[in-house]
């Protein structure tokens, strides 16, 4: 019998993360699902039932990763696909903006992904083969009013991601980044109404992205019809920015 692919995604109690596990295990793949809290593990033990489990992994907390990716490796052999997924915005203007929340921005958003990507990637260079794939944002591209902190760390991720398929293309391994425009999750419930407005005028689709829409692009690229391509970014958008 075929062994089943592992997957890993942070992030995977709600919102985009919840959305692309529940895509996985409809495709065969376990998924080892993390959150912050225990309820967020409990969330994604539920839905996840015998295709994987939750596991608490704060990225604040960027030493502890090391660790907590060794007690995921107790646990299961490999992990074929890895998907940085979760992130944070605490937005403010530059003349406003705490350095707690320039920091605590950049730590979840970029430091993390260096710490989970460099736990898991020698294994994947061992067997030589895996799939890297983070979710970065339009404003990566764009930049944002109140968005110095998100943008900086998105925009890294660009870099981060061309240099480690670089690295890592000989073998056997991807690395891409799929980048949205504004989707449908809690990360956007704090806009006001005319934030609301004056950011769908901005979609020449006239809609908010799905967690559907982003998912779905995931699931391409971890799958096997995607192997030759590395070093990309998907933008998934509505036309709201055209690279
Ligand atoms: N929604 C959009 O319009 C949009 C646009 C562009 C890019 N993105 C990106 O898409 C990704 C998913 O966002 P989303 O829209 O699905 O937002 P969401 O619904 O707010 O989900 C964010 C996820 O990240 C987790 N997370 C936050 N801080 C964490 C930490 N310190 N340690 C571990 N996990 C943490 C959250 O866990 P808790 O529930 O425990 O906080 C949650 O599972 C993010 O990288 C985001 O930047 C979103």
């Amino acid at each position: 019998m075929k062994k089943r692919k592992t997957a890993l995604v942070t992030g995977a109690n709600k919102g985009i993360g919840r959305e692309i596990s529940k895509k996985l295990i409809k495709k065969g793949i376990q998924v080892i699902g993390t959150s912050r809290t225990k309820n967020g593990v409990n969330v994604i033990n539920s839905y996840l039932k015998k295709n994987g489990f939750g596991f608490i992994l704060d990225l604040k907390n960027t030493n502890s990763i090391p660790e907590k990716i060794k007690e995921i490796f107790k646990k299961i052999n490999f992990i074929d696909i890895l998907i940085n997924n979760a992130g944070i915005n605490e937005d403010n203007l530059l003349i406003y903006m705490s350095p707690r929340q320039w920091e605590d921005t950049i730590k979840v958003n970029l430091t993390a992904v260096f710490y989970m990507s460099k736990s898991i990637v020698r294994s994947m260079i061992k067997k030589r083969k895996g799939r890297i794939i983070t979710i970065s944002s339009v404003v990566a591209y764009t930049g944002n009013k109140g968005q110095i902190n998100y943008s900086a760390a998105k925009s890294g991720l660009i870099g981060f991601h061309r240099s480690l398929a670089l690295e890592v293309a000989s073998k056997g391994i991807t690395v891409n980044i799929v980048s949205p425009g504004l989707i449908n999750t809690d990360l956007i419930k704090n806009l006001n109404y005319f934030q609301y407005k004056r950011y769908l005028s901005l979609i020449p689709m006239k809609r908010l992205g799905t967690t559907q829409d982003i998912a779905n692009a995931v699931i391409f690229l971890s799958s096997s019809k995607a192997s030759y391509i590395t070093g990309q970014t998907l933008h998934i958008n509505g036309g709201m920015y055209m690279s």
